[in-house]
Formats: structure tokens, C-alpha cells, sequence
């Protein structure tokens, strides 16, 4: 019987290995002490971004609450997209918002700009949206509405690294960006995420998340510190920033791959799908299809994974938000995500294509 074909995979070969091992062998795997890969890390993604200042955490979640965590949102509002992980939301709850769901544009499935300007209220604080799969949202649009009404973006990037948006990468438009390096995602570490700072704020908010991602402490000054605030204990260790320093090396390379694949789902496939961007990064690939489980019974048997991404969020036992999203709601019970990743050969692709066409 053939492998099967996975639906999100890494690459990885003798440098990660060696970096690792490096590590390991320094016995210093926390940061701020021993081998400097987080501070590496920061400066080279920074970089690579072209943000004024990125700084490293240990998940996507973390940043998000960390980002949210600048803006004083208790008892405001937050608008966000249903159609996400969970912890886009999660994220304004651990602040005490109040997330506010809107609706996505069921072309691109990210968040529709019509349903956020429904959604502002004089209590918006936050417009949150996801660039979804890795394509970029209309910024522009958002960024106008919240210079409008004071309201801070903050940006889920995700899915998003690597991803470009009006010839910029994504990480250099919103006060805040928020990534993170999950091991299926574009940029993969063990756990980590990073956030991305622009604008006039971006010291302030640098020298907070330097102090709450390491349990508020502050001042410090050899073995002396203070603690100032209540933190969280979300920094980056140092075996994760070795293995991203490989990773972003790698990246641009990886990227260009799924941006072929996807070019050929774009051509071949005969669902209705994912559209072709090229300055989309493709941390994932969707389709549509009627019916959903039988389909992905199918491609199963025949060796393909395949995935859902995403159950709306509002839907959820613990949200459970009376809130209508018409075209979240219909499309999400038809959305399968197929394998998309840089170690997928020609006929791999060629298969999934062949499958996806049959079975849908
Ligand atoms: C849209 C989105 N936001 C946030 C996260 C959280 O990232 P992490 O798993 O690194 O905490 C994820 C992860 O899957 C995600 O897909």
C-alpha cells in the first residue's frame, strides 16, 4: 500500500539536528541566558519582516493575549472572525473582552469588511481580523476604519508568515502583529509565536511585552528586579528560537513550493476552492464540497488526509454566541482542507487533484 499523504508536514534536515544538539549540549535552554538564539531569532525575523521590532514568545496564543493585553479591553469590544482557532478569541476573553463576531467573505473566507463596520459599536476597542490560510485581509479598509473611531488592529498573521500584502510582508501594517510558529504552520518550531510592533506605540508596547512575557518583571539589573504588573511565563526557549533560525532560512523556499501547488489546485481543481494568490503564503489549501464527511471518508481510504479548518467559534459549548453569520455558518459545513506542504512530490499532487475531483 502507498504512504499516505499528510495534510500539513515539515521539512527539516541535518541543520535543524545540529542546531538542536547545540543546544542541548549548551544546558542553557531557557532564554536570556546561554547560546542567544532567541535574541538571534528576534533580530533575523524582525528582518525578514521589515517591522520596526518583533519580539519572540512561546505560542500564537500567548502573543495574542499579550497583544490584547496592551489595549485595556475589559468589558469592551473586540471584533473578530468566527472562523478561526479558537484561541483568536480565547485571546480576548483571558483580557476580560467581549468578543464580537463577524462574518467572512465566502470568497476568501477571511473577515468581511462590510459585516465589521455593522459590528462597531462606541465600545470597539479592537478589530482583530485573520488572514486566513495565509491570504491577506483588506487591510487597507480596516486600517481606515479604525484610524476613524480610535480602535486599535490587531492582526491574527497565523497562518500569515511569509504572506505579502500590497508588496509588504504581512507584519509591517498593524500597530501589532501577531504570528505563530506552530509545527504545521509556515515557519515551524516545536511551540513559539512572535509579535510584530509598527507605529508610534511600538516602544511602549516593546518594553511591556519584554516585561509580561516573563512574569512582569521589570528593572532589572544583574540579580536585582522588580515586578511591576502581573505577567505570564510565555518567552521563547532556546531549543524552539534554534530551530526557527533553520526555519527562516528555509522559509521563502518552502513558501514558493505551496505557492506552486497551489497555482495547480488553482488550474486543475474543479471544486470551488482556495483562490490563487501569489502573494499568499499558503499555510493551508480549502475546498468546498457538499458533502463533507462522506468525502473525506473517502479520501482516507484512499491515503489522503484531510482536515476542517475551522467548526465556527460561536458555535462552541463554551461561546455559544446567539450571534447570525450567514456565510460562516453555511460554509463551514462544507470545508475540507487538502495537503499542502513542501515535501509533497509532483504525483502526490497530481493524486490529490485526481481524488479530490472524483470524490466531490
Ligand atoms: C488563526 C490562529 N490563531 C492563533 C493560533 C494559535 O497559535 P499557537 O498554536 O501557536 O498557540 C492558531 C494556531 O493554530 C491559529 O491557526
Amino acid at each position: 500500500m502507498s504512504k499516505q499523504i499528510k495534510l500539513f508536514d515539515t521539512v527539516i534536515n541535518d541543520d535543524e539536528v545540529k542546531a538542536v544538539v547545540k543546544v542541548l549540549k549548551s544546558r542553557f535552554w531557557a532564554s536570556g541566558s546561554g547560546t542567544g538564539n532567541v535574541k538571534k531569532f528576534e533580530r533575523i525575523f524582525n528582518k525578514y519582516i521589515g517591522s520596526q521590532n518583533s519580539l519572540a514568545v512561546n505560542s500564537g496564543t500567548a502573543a495574542l493575549h499579550l497583544a490584547l493585553s496592551l489595549c485595556n479591553i475589559k468589558n469592551k469590544e473586540v471584533i473578530l472572525p468566527s472562523l478561526s482557532f479558537v484561541s483568536t478569541a480565547h485571546a480576548v476573553m483571558y483580557n476580560g473582552g467581549k468578543p464580537i463576531f463577524a462574518d467572512v467573505d465566502p470568497t476568501t473566507l477571511n473577515i468581511d469588511p462590510t459585516s465589521i463596520s455593522d459590528k462597531i459599536s462606541k465600545n470597539t476597542k479592537v478589530i482583530l481580523p485573520v488572514h486566513f490560510g495565509g491570504l491577506s485581509c483588506d487591510l487597507n479598509f480596516i486600517q481606515k476604519l479604525c484610524k476613524d473611531s480610535d480602535i486599535f488592529l490587531i492582526e491574527d498573521a497565523a497562518h500569515a508568515t511569509g504572506s505579502l500584502y500590497k508588496g509588504k510582508k504581512i507584519g509591517t501594517h498593524g500597530s501589532i502583529v501577531c504570528f505563530s510558529f506552530h509545527p504545521v504552520k509556515n515557519l515551524a518550531m516545536p511551540t513559539g509565536g512572535a509579535l510584530s510592533l509598527n507605529g508610534k506605540n511600538s516602544e511602549h508596547f516593546e518594553k511591556s511585552i519584554r516585561s509580561l512575557r516573563w512574569c512582569g518583571i521589570s528593572n532589572r539589573e544583574g540579580v536585582d528586579y522588580d515586578v511591576s504588573r502581573l505577567g505570564w511565563n510565555y518567552y521563547m526557549n532556546e531549543v524552539s528560537a534554534a530551530i526557527g533560525l533553520e526555519q527562516l532560512k528555509k522559509l521563502d523556499n518552502l513558501v514558493s513550493i505551496k505557492r506552486n501547488i497551489a497555482k495547480r489546485y488553482s488550474d486543475e481543481l474543479s471544486v470551488e476552492k482556495m483562490p490563487f494568490d501569489e502573494d499568499c503564503s499558503y499555510h493551508m489549501f480549502w475546498v468546498k464540497v457538499k458533502k463533507r464527511k462522506q468525502f473525506m471518508q473517502k479520501m482516507t481510504r484512499i491515503g489522503i488526509e484531510t482536515g476542517i479548518h475551522y467548526k465556527p467559534i460561536h458555535k462552541m459549548t463554551f461561546y455559544n454566541s446567539k450571534q447570525r453569520l450567514p456565510n460562516t455558518e453555511s460554509i463551514s459545513d462544507e470545508l475540507v482542507s487538502i495537503p499542502i506542504h513542501a515535501n509533497l512530490s509532483d504525483s502526490s499532487v497530481s493524486k490529490i487533484i485526481k481524488y479530490v475531483n472524483k470524490f466531490s
